[in-house]
C-alpha cells in the first residue's frame, strides 16, 4: 500500500543525483527500485532525483522516457498510480558532459542547499575520478554527502587503487558505498543468519568435516547488447571477483563481533587475504576459461559469442570460468572451493553446495559410494536450504539412498522481498554500510584476481568453446571429475 512516508521527520531532504541517469543500469534497476521505496515511505520526505546525461532532455521528455522505459520494470502488482505520479515529480534532469567544468557548475545550480546530497556514479569507472573531482571544485561534497560507486570498480588492482585513492581524495571512507548488488538479496543476507543465527551448524563449519565448497553463478541470458562492456571485462572480473569472492567471504569468514560494517567488513577481509594466491602451474591446472557457440538455451536457438553485436572478431574474451581455490586457514585447511560462473548456461542457478565428510567407518555393505551429507543452499531461482541425508529404503534389505529434509523460504514467509538495488539504495540513504565493501576488501580481491588475469595472458591459451545451454566446456567437469568430484545442478 502506498504510505507517503515512514521516514523519521527529523530526516533530511535529500538530492540524489545520478550520473548515467538514462543510461541501462539506471533506467532498468535504479529508477524501479528508488519508486519501490518511495511507494513504502522509504524515502525521506522532499527527496529529489536529479538524472544526469549527455542526452538532451527537458524534464518533460525524461520523465516520459523513464515512463516508457523504466515502468515496465515495475511488476503490475507494486504499481499504484497515485505513488508513481508522485515519483515523477521528484525527478529533475540536467544534460551534461561529465567531462565538462561549466556542467558541474550548472548541477550545483539545480541542486538545493542543506541537503544530504548521495551521488550514484553508474557510469563507466574511467569517469570517476573526474566526477569526484569535478563535484569537489564546484562545492557540491560536504559531510552531508556520499557517494555510489558501480562494479566494476577498476580492470585490476592498479585501477582500483587509482580510483580509491582519486575518491577518497574527496570522501571520507565512510561516505564510500561499493556496491556489489549480491550483497543487497534477500538470500544473500540469509547466509548470515544461516551461519550465526543458528548454534548447530558452527561446529561443523571447518574443516576436516567439511570436505568441499561449491559455488555456482550461472545465468541463461548472453551478452546481449553490452558487449562494449563485456568484452573487454570477461567473466573472472564480471563476476567472480566480486560476486562469487563475496558469496565465499560468507561462507568462509570467522563470526564477526557484531554487525556493525567494520566487524564485518574485517572478517571478509581476512578470507579475501587467506585466499591462496596461484601460480602459472596452478592457473594452467586449476582454472577452465570457456566461450559459448551456437547452441540452445530454453528451447530457443542463440547466437555464439563471436556472433554477438559489437564482440571483435577472434575474442578471446571468457564468458565462463571455473576454479578451484583454498583458504588457507586452520578453520578451511585443504578444502578445496571450487567456483564456477558463466553466461548461456543450461538454467538460471546460483547455489552453493556444502560436502560433508562420510562416516569414517561403513557398517553398511551396500552404502552407495555417493556422499552421504550435503548442504545445498540455493540463491536463485527459487530459495531454499536442502539437508541431504542417508536414509534406509523401505524393505527388507539395508538399501540406503540419500533423501533431502528441505526448508523452502518462500513458503515460509510470505513477505515480499526487496530486489537488491531497492534495500541497498534505502541503505545508502540511512548511512547503513554493512552490505557494501570496503576498500582493502576490494583491492584485496584484485590481489587474488590479478595474478590469475596475468597468467591468463602468459599462458596464451583460447578460451575453450562450450554449446550454449549447456553446464560449460567438458574441462569444468574434469576438475572436479579428477577428484571423484562432481558439480551439484
Ligand atoms: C552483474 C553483471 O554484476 O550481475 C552481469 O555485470 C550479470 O553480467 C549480473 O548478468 C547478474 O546479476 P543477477 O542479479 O541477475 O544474478
Amino acid at each position: 500500500m502506498y504510505t507517503k512516508t515512514q521516514m523519521p521527520e527529523a530526516a533530511m531532504p535529500l538530492d540524489m543525483i545520478i550520473f548515467g541517469g538514462a543510461g541501462d543500469l539506471a533506467v532498468r534497476k535504479l529508477l524501479p527500485a528508488l519508486y519501490m521505496a518511495h511507494l513504502h515511505g522509504n524515502l525521506p520526505p522532499a527527496t529529489r532525483i536529479i538524472g544526469v546525461g549527455r542526452h538532451a532532455y527537458s524534464r518533460d521528455a525524461y520523465v516520459d522516457f523513464l515512463t516508457q522505459h523504466s515502468r515496465p520494470f515495475i511488476q503490475a502488482t507494486n504499481f499504484e498510480p497515485e505513488a508513481w505520479t508522485r515519483f515523477l515529480q521528484m525527478l529533475d534532469y540536467v544534460e551534461m558532459d561529465a567531462t565538462d567544468a561549466d556542467g558541474y557548475r550548472r548541477l550545483a545550480g539545480q541542486s538545493r542547499a542543506g541537503v544530504e546530497r548521495a551521488f550514484y556514479l553508474a557510469t563507466s569507472p574511467a569517469l570517476f575520478m573526474t566526477i569526484c573531482d569535478n563535484l569537489a571544485a564546484c562545492g557540491m561534497v560536504d559531510a552531508n554527502s556520499r557517494v555510489v560507486l558501480e562494479k566494476p570498480l577498476g580492470h585490476d588492482l592498479a585501477s582500483a587503487r587509482e580510483i580509491n585513492l582519486a575518491v577518497g581524495r574527496h570522501f571520507a571512507e565512510s561516505q564510500i558505498y561499493r556496491i556489489d548488488h549480491y550483497l543487497g538479496k534477500e538470500t544473500v543476507q540469509n547466509l548470515m543468519v544461516l551461519r550465526f543465527g543458528n548454534g548447530i551448524l558452527e561446529p561443523l563449519w571447518r574443516a576436516p568435516t567439511i570436505q568441499s565448497v561449491q559455488i555456482t553463478v550461472a545465468e541463461t541470458v548472453g551478452v546481449g547488447s553490452r558487449a562494449g562492456f563485456y568484452d573487454g571485462t570477461g567473466a573472472l572480473r564480471d563476476m567472480v571477483q566480486n560476486h562469487l569472492l563475496q558469496l565465499l567471504c560468507i561462507i568462509a569468514m570467522e563470526p564477526p563481533v557484531s554487525l556493525d560494517p567494520d566487524a564485518v567488513r574485517d572478517e571478509k577481509l581476512k578470507v579475501l587475504r587467506s585466499l591462496r594466491r596461484m601460480g602459472l602451474g596452478d592457473i594452467a591446472r586449476d582454472t577452465v576459461r570457456g566461450q559459448y557457440t551456437m547452441g540452445a538455451v530454453d528451447g530457443e536457438a542463440v547466437k555464439p559469442y563471436l556472433e554477438e553485436p559489437g564482440v571483435p572478431p577472434g575474442s578471446n574474451t571468457e564468458t565462463f570460468v571455473a576454479l578451484r581455490t583454498y583458504v588457507d586457514t586452520w578453520r578451511w585447511a585443504n578444502v578445496p572451493f571450487f567456483l564456477r560462473s558463466g553466461k548461456r548456461m543450461q538454467k538460471r542457478l546460483s547455489q552453493i553446495v556444502i560436502d560433508f565428510a562420510n562416516p569414517p567407518f561403513s557398517i553398511f555393505p551396500d552404502a552407495p559410494r555417493t556422499r552421504a551429507n550435503r548442504l545445498v543452499i540455493r540463491l536463485q531461482p527459487e530459495e531454499s536450504i536442502q539437508l541431504q541425508i542417508m536414509a534406509k529404503q523401505p524393505g527388507s534389505g539395508m538399501t540406503m539412498l540419500p533423501v533431502n529434509l528441505n526448508l523452502d523460504l518462500q513458503s515460509a514467509f510470505s513477505q515480499r522481498r526487496a530486489e537488491a538495488y531497492e534495500r541497498l539504495l534505502i541503505d545508502v540513504v540511512r548511512g547503513r554500510l554493512t552490505h557494501f565493501m570496503r576498500r582493502d576488501e576490494l583491492e584485496a580481491a584484485w590481489s587474488w584476481a590479478d595474478p590469475i588475469l596475468n597468467g591468463w595472458r602468459e599462458l596464451r591459451e583460447k578460451p575453450l568453446p562450450y554449446t550454449a545451454g549447456s553446464w560449460g566446456p567438458d574441462a569444468s567437469a574434469a576438475l572436479l571429475g579428477r577428484e571423484q568430484m562432481s558439480w551439484t545442478e
